[in-house]
């Protein structure tokens, strides 16, 4: 069952049923300023820090779910409504939401009164504009109120939620004109405010919630809405909101605008004043002036349009499936760009309090939009880097506002560093900004410890080559890729957080996944030594990855498939000789895309194990059979009940290693298969089962053993994003920048005559076109660059600028 439908041409997903099996959601901004909002306008906004600058209140796991947003209300006479139907829930003549790039249009309209509302947050400005067109489509003259609403969030969203006895006395508002300012805590050490402003007169307003909805009731039913009388309420603590009501008289025909500002303002110490207890609003005022007139927000929504054309302009497919080009095109990308700006902290899975920015997330995510903003993926790479320790390990997580590693959580996650090397030579191919390596950047942000880039990528290495275990493989630390396989944890106390508990820390427990890992990006740390004259390094560095090889070889060889660990005792994980978790993906995935025993036919038989025990309807599993009791030797994996999470779901993140892998062997078809099966374009038809946006990405999809397997969990921040795009576009559409040139390798369904792509890359476009006449997999029969056949399948760097025409055959 769909709830919707894609609207290509305008980039945009078109909910036209509001009973969404769970809230489908969109992101707003870009750089500083975020918004989560619904299909029912539910949802909150932030200024960069999701848990110490959140601007507006919400509440998880409510009921019902998603109550809390920027909403409006329309009193006319005694049929009271919302244009997003939620919060008043009355039945609406007509729905629609639209989440577009980097903007949400709801329309709602009852009784002849169409109400549409477009939300987003202008490039470069602190604020979201919440632009509300109101239309008179019946034949009499119509007189009715409309009011808005926010509830600020005290600033700290943790503290918002748990500190009552303090945060019921601080609240503190002013009310000038038409604007509604918050200003808790700015009498004190913040050097900043919110506020809430329209472009129409007001007939009254409220910033106490309990004065506006009446103590006993909800968001659906507000007494001065109900009654259609503001009460003028003045916050003194309890919780302060924001709330607007403007008398709006319409004739027939008619449509009148009012444009909403909530915007964010920092002011220096000595601009903190107007006067003794009044803030400061000249910053506030410019951004009101700013969108006083319908022109200036136009203005800054074209702006916004044209921002996206351009981001999604560096990689168009054309292949005459709609579904592969709109996840390509569009969604992917959106996805990508959402999943840098936020990493994994503000969802409607993650609250916004929980984490910062991981290390090993964030160098992945980068391989998703690097080819979109590379001076801000240069910048996330540095930043990520000078969390890094002198010894090469890094911390796990960090936080935005500060860049500061997070002790809470600590290092000792040994893939993390490793990832560094992907996004560092991710970005160097796709820019050819070797400078990036001569910049001196800090270890756990100590400047006096600065060394080059390169040094950080080399200590990455090292990190690995300095914590091999008992069989010469790399030691797992408190996790690898797998967050949940915990072989050093032995927690025996539900109050222990998994990721942070070592109760014997030894050094047995060894990763297979990391080793794959150390091949993949060991080989790239070599290749990219050799390309810049560094020949000794490279060579030091080819030993260890030879000797990773053979170790893999040696020991990690399961007789079908490659072993997934060694446990604290030396036991074999992921092997036939376990009773559960017999085979594992990440271990295939790593070790096929690194081709390791490629020659001795093991990435075959890794792949085909991977099919026989992993595949099922709603994609690859992450492990077999399911753990059904916990083992407290492997931690978290097996506290998950079987099909969940990181026990035995489709854990969509790494269904696209074996993509890659598939494409080591020449099977387009198995890559496309396995591609097909999570893309969510492609799950549209199954909403109701698959419950989350059929435009995103979800983590994880319940497996075949769980109790209803296809539901998906967990959409937007994840690690998915990034790969699959990697996959889709680089290994089976086969395009992928290189130092020195456009690589173009396909690895396609036969039966596909072909496809063009539109790759903009340093500057020069390429229009490439790829023929399939003879109906193969792979392998490149010729290549011409405006019209002249070139030696090989590398198309070289042309100038910026300029236009180059490539036809590639297969065959
Ligand atoms: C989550 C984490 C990621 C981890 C994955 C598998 O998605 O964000 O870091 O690799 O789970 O446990
Ligand atoms: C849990 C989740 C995992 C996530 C981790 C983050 O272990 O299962 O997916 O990465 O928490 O701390």
């Amino acid at each position: 069952m769909k709830f919707g439908h894609f609207d290509d041409l305008a980039r945009e997903y078109v909910i036209t049923n509001p009973r969404t099996p769970y809230p489908w959601i969109n992101y707003l901004g870009n750089e500083d300023f975020f918004g989560l909002i619904s299909h029912t306008a539910g949802g909150y906004s932030f200024y960069k820090d999701a848990r110490f600058r959140r601007l507006t209140r919400y509440r998880y796991n409510n009921v019902p779910w998603d109550d809390g947003g920027r909403y409006f209300y329309i009193q006319d006479g005694d049929c009271v409504w919302s244009p997003g139907w939620k919060p008043v829930r009355t039945e609406l003549d007509e729905y629609s939401c639209r989440h577009g790039m980097s903007y949400t249009i709801i329309k709602g309209v009852k009784r002849g009164i169409e109400a549409e509302a477009v939300f987003f947050v202008p490039l470069n400005t602190w604020a979201e504009v919440h632009r509300l067109t109101l239309t008179n489509r019946s034949r009499a003259a119509r007189a009715f109120k409309l009011f808005s609403f926010v509830e600020w969030c005290l600033w700290n969203a943790h503290d918002d939620m748990n500190n009552l006895q303090r945060n019921f006395s601080t609240g503190e508002v002013e009310v000038d004109g038409s604007a509604i300012y918050h200003k808790t805590e700015y009498r004190e050490r913040r050097d900043h405010y919110a506020f809430y402003a329209v472009n129409a007169p007001l007939a009254g307003f409220d910033t106490d919630r309990d004065t506006f909805l009446g103590p006993y009731n909800g968001f659906d039913r507000p007494a001065a809405v109900i009654e259609g009388k503001p009460r003028n309420s003045e916050a003194h603590g309890w919780s302060p909101i924001a709330s607007h009501c403007v008398d709006i008289r319409l004739k027939p025909g008619e449509a009148k605008t009012l444009v909403f500002v909530l915007g964010y303002v920092e002011n220096a110490a000595e601009e903190k004043w107007e006067r003794k207890g009044v803030i400061n609003k000249a910053k506030a005022r410019g951004l009101i002036d700013r969108f006083a007139t319908a022109a200036g927000v136009d203005a800054a929504f074209q702006e916004l349009r044209a921002f996206w054309d351009g981001l999604l302009s560096h990689y168009v497919l054309r292949s005459g499936d709609e579904r592969l080009d709109r996840m390509v095109n569009i969604w992917n990308q959106y996805q990508c760009m959402v999943t840098f700006n936020l990493s994994r902290s503000a969802s409607y899975f993650e609250t916004g309090i929980g984490r910062g920015l991981g290390f090993r997330d964030s160098n992945q995510d980068l391989v998703g939009f690097v080819h979109q903003v590379p001076e801000r993926a240069r910048q996330r790479i540095l930043d990520l880097a000078a969390t890094q320790f002198a010894d090469g390990s890094a911390y796990h997580q960090y936080q935005p506002l500060t860049k500061r590693g997070n002790s809470d959580i600590g290092g000792n996650f040994n893939d993390d560093p490793l990832w560094l090397i992907l996004s560092t030579t991710a970005y160097i191919k796709e820019t050819g900004d070797f400078s990036i390596l001569d910049e001196q950047v800090p270890f756990d942000n100590d400047e006096h410890t600065a060394q080059s880039h390169f040094e950080h990528l080399k200590r990455s290495v090292h990190h690995t080559v300095d914590n091999l275990g008992p069989h010469g493989l790399p030691l797992i630390g408190r996790a690898d890729w797998n967050d949940c396989l915990n072989l050093n944890c032995f927690s025996n106390d539900p109050n222990e957080s998994f990721q942070t508990t070592g109760n014997r820390a030894g050094r047995t427990a060894e990763s297979l996944m990391i080793a794959g890992q150390f091949v993949l990006y060991g080989r790239e740390f070599a290749a990219l030594c050799r390309r810049i004259g560094k020949e000794d390094e490279a060579a030091r560095t080819q030993e260890h990855v030879d000797r990773m090889v053979n170790a893999v070889l040696a020991h990690g060889w399961d007789g079908a498939w490659f072993l997934r660990a060694y446990d604290f005792f030396g036991k074999k994980v992921g092997s036939k000789e376990n009773e559960e978790g017999k085979i594992f993906i990440e271990s295939q995935g790593l070790c096929t895309m690194a081709g390791i025993g490629l020659v001795e036919g093991k990435v075959v038989q890794a792949l085909d194990a991977v099919r026989e025990r992993l595949d099922c309807d709603f994609g690859l599993l992450l492990n077999q059979p399911a753990f059904t009791r916990y083992l407290i030797e492997y931690g978290e994996i097996s506290s998950y009940p079987q099909g969940y999470k990181e026990n035995a779901a489709v854990f969509c993140h790494n269904n696209p290693w074996i993509m890659i892998g598939e494409t080591v062997l020449g099977r387009g078809d198995r890559a496309f298969e396995y591609y097909r099966k999570i893309a969510p374009a492609y799950l549209e038809e199954i909403s109701d089962l698959h419950k989350l946006e059929p435009y995103v990405y979800a983590q994880m999809v319940a497996g075949r053993d769980a109790y209803r397997p296809g539901e998906a969990k967990n959409s937007w921040l994840t690690g998915t994003a990034a790969w699959n795009y990697y996959a889709i576009t680089q290994f089976i559409l086969g395009i992928k920048p290189g130092y020195d040139a456009l690589d173009i390798d396909p690895c396609i369904p036969p039966a596909w005559d072909g496809f063009t792509v539109t790759r903009v890359f340093r500057g020069a476009t390429y229009d490439i076109e790829v023929r399939n006449p003879r109906h193969v997999s792979k392998g490149i029969r010729q290549v011409s660059v405006d019209g002249k056949i070139i030696a090989g399948r590398s198309i070289p760097i042309a100038d910026p600028g300029t236009q180059h025409r490539v036809i590639v055959e297969l065959g």
